[in-house]
């Protein structure tokens, strides 16, 4: 991470990222569904934290306000002290371009286009300007240990390896905040502590921070803090003073 953003993250006491009276309810009259209520949480900067809860517990929910895809009904999501609850669509999405990365459990790689190619569209969608994408895509592919295989499709690559390219183009345009939405969910334990330990990595050597929910007890143990949710609610939260060890 630059410079610059270190210091932004040194103003803000080390937080990047922090929500405060969340609440999100789907629908309207009889259909009512309140999926997430009164959650408070602070992320320190270049850590990895880990969202548990069983299905339908409020993970995607949360993780969908915290990368500005939708808004809460109620309360505050700040991302580096900047307030990003109440932006346009327009200026969402410019902050996803700059400041997110997005990693899904279907890996979303456009099948006719090599490792390479799906990384490098990706920032050109972006609208990153196209002199410095071919070091980039290159870049983050190495990163991810995929620099080899860059030229294969992702028909040609294995599960594991075609989540490594999807984490490819989500860093590609080197984001501070990482989310990934059971980035493991379609693999097997090996090749998702595999993934894991590439989430590891970029926390570790670039002082990215990833938010990432999961099922798998042996990939939360990788993770710097827990949270767990139930019924759209946080039960319990690791903090600074008690992280997991
Ligand atoms: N777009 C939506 N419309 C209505 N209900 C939704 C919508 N998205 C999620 N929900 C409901 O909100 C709750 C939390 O869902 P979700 O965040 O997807 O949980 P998880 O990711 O933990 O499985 C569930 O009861 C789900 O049915
Ligand atoms: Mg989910």
């Amino acid at each position: 991470m630059s410079a610059k953003a270190d210091r932004r993250e040194e103003e803000n006491g080390g937080t990047i990222l922090s929500a405060t009276g969340i609440k999100r309810v789907f629908g309207r009259g009889n259909a009512v569904v309140t999926a997430l209520t009164d959650i408070h949480l602070v992320i320190p900067a270049g850590s990895m934290v880990a969202l548990k809860g069983r299905s339908g517990s409020g993970k995607t929910t949360l993780l969908n306000i915290l990368g500005t895809l939708d808004e809460p009904t109620e309360g505050l999501v700040f991302l580096r002290g900047r307030e990003i609850t109440g932006l346009s669509g327009a200026q969402r999405s410019a902050l996803r371009r700059k400041e997110i990365g997005l990693v899904f459990q279907s890996f979303g790689l456009i099948p006719l286009m090599s490792a390479y190619e799906n990384v490098e569209f990706g920032l050109r969608i972006a609208g990153t300007p196209a002199n410095s994408n071919r070091e980039a895509a290159e870049r983050a592919l190495e990163r991810v240990g995929m620099r080899e295989r860059m030229k294969h499709r992702p028909t040609e690559l294995s599960g594991g390896e075609q989540q490594r390219v999807a984490i490819a183009r989500a860093i590609a345009h080197e984001p501070a905040l990482l989310i990934a939405d059971e980035p493991t969910a379609e693999l097997d334990s090996k090749m998702g502590l595999q993934i894991m330990r590439v989430f590891r990595d970029l926390v570790n050597r670039s002082g990215m921070t990833v938010v990432l929910t999961t099922h798998d007890p042996g990939i939360m143990e990788l993770a710097d803090y827990v949270i767990a949710l139930e019924d759209g609610k946080i039960v319990s939260q690791t903090t600074h003073e008690s992280p997991v060890v």
